[in-house]
């Protein structure tokens, strides 16, 4: 089964152009690493609105698969979990509890990421921390679900 993959970087920081989009170049390469087709690719900051809209223009493109890193923590500006969980139509709890659990033999900031993954409109959308290894690790953690997740999302027949 074919991936097709958006890959969303939340960061006031990058999309200003104060510093240069590191999580985003790094999970492209996890994806197509994995064979995965790379579609859509966005920076934008850590807002909810503009979250939400480039989830749903992907979303509407045929992503599928639909990355965001970034914005999962308890500061100020982190804002990911609720933009996702406005316009989600369910949340897979499984995803954030075991990226945290297994991120949690790596570091023990690893308790601070709210990261999460949800359905929205047709697509499985993962939440991952903003570090560019976390969010490769975590990526890493929960990749064995992502294919039959993303065909549930896409309503696609599966054998389950
Ligand atoms: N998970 C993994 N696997 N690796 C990491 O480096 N960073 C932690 C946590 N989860 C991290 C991780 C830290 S330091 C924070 S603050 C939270 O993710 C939230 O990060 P974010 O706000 O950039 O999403």
């Amino acid at each position: 089964m074919q991936i097709t993959v958006g890959i969303i970087t939340v960061s006031d920081r990058a999309s200003a152009g104060d510093y240069a989009d590191l999580g985003g170049p790094a999970l492209k390469a996890a994806a197509e690493k994995r064979g995965w087709d790379v579609l859509c690719e966005a920076i934008v900051p850590d807002d909810k609105k503009r979250i939400q809209e480039t989830i749903r223009s992907f979303s509407a493109q045929g992503c599928g698969l639909i990355l965001a890193t970034g914005g999962t923590g308890i500061a100020e500006r982190d804002v990911t979990p609720e933009a996702l969980r406005e316009i989600m139509r369910v949340e897979i709890p499984g995803f954030g509890e075991v990226m945290r659990a297994e991120s949690m033999k790596l570091t023990p900031n690893a308790i601070l990421s709210r990261n999460l993954a949800a359905v929205i409109d047709d697509s499985l959308v993962i939440a991952l921390p903003g570090k560019p290894s976390g969010a490769v690790e975590c990526l890493g953690f929960v990749e064995g679900a992502i294919p039959h997740a993303v065909a549930l999302a896409q309503r696609k027949p599966t054998s389950c």
